[in-house]
């Protein structure tokens, strides 16, 4: 179970790796809107790496963090500068009782870009927009 799940995360990054070579490959100068914006297949790696231990896989929440995939955080309640001040300044608890998120040091703005676009995708998938 858990290589078949393996396997199929492995074929996205391998379908995405390919569709981002062709899609630069072209060159096609329309300015490449791929560039801009958050890539959601490195997002995911980042908010494995940094968001999970506290938001949980998929941002199902944890004994540490609330869930982002949460209407809470949809995109009109909060907008995607809130990830970049919760990423850089931490997070004051207000809406829950898991205390003060810490700042994510080490992290660029395109990792943050990524992550939020990352958490963007999984919520729409849940349908919350
Ligand atoms: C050490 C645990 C921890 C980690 C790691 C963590 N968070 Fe949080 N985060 C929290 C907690 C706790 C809250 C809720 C605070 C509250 O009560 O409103 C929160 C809230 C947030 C919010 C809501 C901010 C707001 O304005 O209300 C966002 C967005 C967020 N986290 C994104 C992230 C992202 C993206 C990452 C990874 C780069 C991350 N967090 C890593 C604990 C964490």
């Amino acid at each position: 179970m858990r290589t078949k799940l393996l396997w199929g995360v492995g074929a996205v990054v391998i379908l995405a790796l390919v569709i981002s070579v062709v899609a630069t490959g072209g060159n096609s100068g329309s300015g490449g809107s791929a560039t801009f914006g958050g890539d959601t297949v490195a997002g995911k790696v980042v908010f494995e790496g940094t968001c999970a231990a506290c938001h949980g896989v998929e941002g199902v929440g944890t004994d540490v963090g609330p869930p982002l995939v949460h209407r809470y955080y949809r995109p009109g309640h909060h907008a995607d500068g809130a990830f970049t001040l919760a990423i850089r300044n931490g997070v004051q608890p207000h809406h829950w009782d898991f205390g003060a998120m810490p700042p994510q040091p080490g992290l660029s703005d395109q990792d943050i870009a990524d992550v939020t676009a990352y958490v963007r995708q999984i919520q729409e998938a849940a349908g919350i927009r």
